[in-house]
């Protein structure tokens, strides 16, 4: 009885709030790999860095987010949380975030008009901080809540795409915030970018296919750090891995790294899965859906929908859901492709996105930007900041400190020899 009267009080749009259970079972199996988001939690419930800051955020809404969200609400932070991604949220987990009194607007398979309606909640709360993973609340903020501007002193990005749309908004002078990109600190992309995405990926296209990837010719559309993650993993899982690129480092880097590199027209041919992690629009499209192989298996784990021109699939082949999370498309040559989850992030929309290790340090990248903003609202000017590197070094401590790794520290010699020019040969 207690608890559904909190729950009532608490403003909402989920799906059951009777999958609380669930989700608290689910949210305390991923706090037991989170060590360094705790520790944080555990100071900012004493100190309470984010007292009444209203914060809306715009993130997947996973068992992960459920650790921050906690975090923020014991550093004394005002939330409201809203889905980054209209397939991506866990309705257990929302639901259990309700039940502890942290309002949720977020429905997994919500149509566009929800994901929006969801965004402007968000934004109702007149947040005095954004926390986004894609730039949503930024940008319509930006182009449609200007009257939002007054109350807010920063933001964070979680994701590449986000940053991209940030810099972006800098260049044109529309950014009307300091925003600081969590993804470029060393500690998230370096490990939630590559191993999160590179085992969370595999993991959705195998939920969703149950296909053995051995044997098979899996071809990577981007060679970046979610890209060279999922390439290492889809290797050791014995495929033949297949990169295409349009920059020539990476491509190099790529080549050495012993797969081969080929123009996508060219793998589109010979290849058995494709998954798409560029950032980019239109990497599979009609030219490349024309070559490929009855039966190919396309996916994407980019943080946006555009990345395989499902559009064109829509209009010119015959559409057939198969299972849960696999479309099959037959073209009129009548070569079947089968597309997973929507053209949407497939570690998200079939699987449960990263391992709560890695997103330990991202969302401990979060919870201190959030901090830092507040400590230092009055000097930053309207740009895109990266994390500071004491912040980083710190979570990169903390980390090994509760993997229970030890490394050493410079001798003075050592460090004598690193400051001078005078010794050499
Ligand atoms: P990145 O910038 O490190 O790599 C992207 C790579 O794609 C670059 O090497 C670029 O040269 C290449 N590229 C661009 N256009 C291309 C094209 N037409 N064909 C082939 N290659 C092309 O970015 P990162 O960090 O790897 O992120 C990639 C995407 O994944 C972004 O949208 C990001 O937001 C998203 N992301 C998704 C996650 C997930 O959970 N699924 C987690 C982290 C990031």
């Amino acid at each position: 009885m207690a608890v559904a009267k909190k729950q009532m009080k608490t403003p909402h749009h989920v799906k059951d709030l009777n999958l609380a259970p669930k989700g608290h079972g689910r949210i305390e199996w991923a706090g037991r790999s989170m060590p360094v988001l705790a520790e944080i939690r555990e100071r900012f419930s004493k100190e309470k860095p984010l007292k009444g800051l209203r914060i809306s955020a715009c993130l997947h809404v996973t068992t992960e987010t459920a650790h921050l969200m906690q975090t923020l609400h014991a550093g004394g932070g005002e939330l409201v949380l809203c889905a980054s991604n209209p397939l991506s949220t866990q309705d257990d987990v929302a639901a259990a975030l309700v039940d502890s009194g942290i309002s949720v607007y977020a429905i997994k398979g919500e149509d566009r008009e929800t994901y929006f309606k969801h965004i402007k909640a968000a934004l109702d709360h007149a947040p005095n901080l954004t926390m986004d993973d894609g730039c949503d609340l930024v940008s319509s903020i930006v182009s449609d809540r200007r009257e939002l501007l007054k109350n807010v002193i920063g933001g964070t990005e979680e994701t590449t795409t986000g940053v991209q749309r940030l810099r972006a908004m800098e260049q044109t002078g529309d950014l009307a915030f300091p925003v600081i990109s969590v993804n470029d600190a060393l500690t998230k992309h370096m490990f939630d970018n590559r191993y999160g995405t590179g085992q969370s990926t595999i993991d959705g296209i195998v939920r969703a296919t149950n296909r053995l990837l051995a044997g098979s010719v899996f071809v990577v559309l981007g060679y970046g750090w979610c890209g060279r993650g999922l390439a290492m993993r889809a290797n050791g899982m014995g495929a033949d891995v297949v990169i295409t690129e349009i920059d020539p480092l990476k491509a190099l880097e790529a080549t050495m790294d012993g797969y081969r590199v080929m123009p996508s027209l060219e793998a589109a041919k010979i290849g058995d899965f494709f998954c798409t992690v560029t950032g980019n629009t239109s990497v599979l499209a009609m030219e490349h859906f024309e070559k490929m192989k009855d039966g190919a298996i396309v996916a994407n784990s980019g943080h946006f929908n555009v990345e395989v021109d499902i559009g064109w699939l829509e209009k010119n082949a015959k559409k057939r859901t198969v299972r849960e999370f696999v479309d099959e498309y037959t073209l009129k040559s009548g070569a079947r492709i089968a597309v997973l989850g929507e053209g949407r992030l497939i570690n998200l929309a079939s699987a449960e996105g990263h391992p709560s290790s890695v997103m330990d340090m991202s969302f401990a990248n979060q919870a201190l930007s959030a901090e830092f903003v507040v400590k230092n609202s009055k000097k930053l000017e309207k740009k895109v900041y990266p994390v500071p590197e004491d912040i980083d070094k710190e979570i990169a401590r903390l980390k090994l400190k509760a993997m229970g790794v030890k490394i050493d520290k410079l001798t003075p010699t050592q460090e004598k020899y690193l400051a001078s020019w005078h010794e050499g040969t």
